[in-house]
């Protein structure tokens, strides 16, 4: 599953394998970014800005990530989203060592899974909503249309990233350039719309990490971000101090929440970090016999509240992943298949109806390919991932380690398994060994690893 950004400090050179907590959507007083053009948050601005900015980022894209594009994605040249037109040219820039969006992320731009009603993230999307809706009156203010592109500032320093954070290396993260990414959460909003005066709000989007491949995890994936701002008078009569108050509100909310999702659960908090809030915490379900990560949420830390116009509040904030609960709620096997346009997957899922249970048409049969190599220093199981990915596009399902070792010169062997499996139909053998073919060589001719 896929991680919070919440590893203390790690710096870049540490390679955090993505724990696996899964990525997480208008109601009647909805407030999008689309319905209120002239809202400081539009980024009506932002191909201006995507243009002008050139600087070379402090680290350049390594050797490994640069030119990792192939063509299983045949991009349209722009879409537009949020009011925004954003073309193929501004975000995939094949000659910037800077940039490493591959066409297949690009494709992605625009989809926006979450605003479907009858897709599984929107009805998710959309039973998150009733639940604030009946609990705070149409308090909060709805987003689900802001631009995923966004500056290294907002996705980053905005909300207190460590310059040395492993999230923001471009390893993990796709750079647009030096300047502007591909937003890695939904956090990446919170200070602009708290300088925009809002005080309750909801943002729901698409986010962007390059990440390892297999059944719950896909470069792509949606998250909702939660954030409620209190003022002295909220608190004053109760007893406690602003954040004492505010953790409380905000584990009330939060519990609420999970009811409304899961039903009668059994809960547990557990403390962990984020870079933005403090206190932090996890909540987790006992689900299926099993404790499920929810979400992750905390006490905002004051400095993001007094840079943005909010000296002496307190507020909470929480980010789930649409997915993650999804696939649970939904009982759907493989994050492939949210973007599966395939009838037997769609209509099975229809508007109001969460926790309708998937039933899988039948399963087609995997194939397994190893590849063994020596790797170098710059081996990154992220930049294999993405050739795979970008030459198997869905077909790939899972690309796994099964063997590593060191021999007595000192140079390391890794063997990865690749499975191949279409959700859709059976994959012929010689389609199979034409991709692996491909794929063997762009790995060794773009990761200048020795093929064993
Ligand atoms: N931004 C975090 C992530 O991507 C999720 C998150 C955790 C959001 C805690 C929050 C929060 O607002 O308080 O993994």
């Amino acid at each position: 599953m896929r991680p919070l950004i919440r590893t203390a400090r790690c710096c870049l050179s540490a390679r955090v394998r993505a724990m696996a907590t899964l990525p997480m959507a208008p109601a009647a007083t909805a407030i999008s970014s689309s319905s209120s053009p002239t809202s400081p948050l539009s980024t009506s601005s932002l191909p201006h800005r995507l243009l002008l900015a050139r600087f070379l980022p402090a680290t350049p894209a390594p050797a490994g990530t640069r030119g990792l594009r192939t063509s299983a994605a045949a991009a349209a040249s722009a879409v537009e989203v949020g009011g925004v037109n954003i073309a193929r040219e501004d975000v995939v820039k094949e000659d910037d060592p800077t940039n490493n969006v591959p066409d297949t992320i690009f494709s992605k731009i625009g989809l926006q899974l979450h605003r479907r009603d009858n897709h599984p993230l929107g009805i998710l999307k959309n039973t998150i909503y009733d639940y604030f809706d009946k609990n705070f009156a149409g308090e909060f203010d709805k987003f689900d249309d802001l631009c995923p592109l966004v500056s290294v500032k907002q996705n980053f320093d905005d909300v207190l990233v460590p310059d040395d954070h492993v999230s923001r290396s471009y390893n993990d993260t796709y750079y647009v350039d030096g300047q502007t990414v591909l937003r890695c959460h939904t956090s990446a909003h919170q200070a602009e719309l708290l300088r925009d005066g809002r005080t309750h709000f909801l943002v729901t989007g698409d986010v962007y990490r390059r990440d390892s491949i297999d059944s719950t995890h896909y470069p792509v994936f949606h998250q909702m971000e939660g954030f409620r701002v209190f003022s002295p008078d909220d608190w004053s009569g109760s007893g406690m101090d602003g954040t004492a108050y505010a953790a409380a509100e905000l584990k009330k909310t939060l519990e609420g929440l999970a009811r409304h999702l899961f039903g009668a659960v059994e809960m547990r908090w557990v403390d962990t970090y984020f870079p933005f809030t403090n206190p932090s915490f996890e909540l987790e379900i006992y689900f299926q016999d099993d404790w499920l990560e929810v979400l992750g949420c905390g006490v905002t830390e004051q400095e993001i509240l007094k840079r943005n116009g909010r000296t002496d509040h307190v507020a909470w904030a929480f980010g789930l992943g649409l997915e993650r609960l999804a696939m649970v709620l939904f009982d759907i096997p493989d994050i492939r298949l949210f973007w599966s346009n395939d009838q037997r997957f769609t209509s099975q899922f229809s508007e109001g109806k969460l926790g309708v249970k998937f039933k899988p048409f039948s399963k087609f049969p995997p194939c397994y390919k190893d590849m063994s190599f020596w790797i170098n220093d710059a081996f990154t199981e992220n930049n294999l991932c993405e050739i795979v990915r970008g030459i198997a596009g869905d077909l790939v399902e899972e690309v796994k380690l099964i063997d590593n070792f060191t021999n007595k010169k000192g140079m390391t062997s890794h063997c990865y398994r690749i499975a191949y499996r279409s959700m859709e139909r059976s994959l012929t053998d010689e389609e199979i060994n034409d991709l692996q073919w491909n794929v063997r060589e762009a790995v060794k001719s773009k990761l200048k690893v020795e093929l064993r």
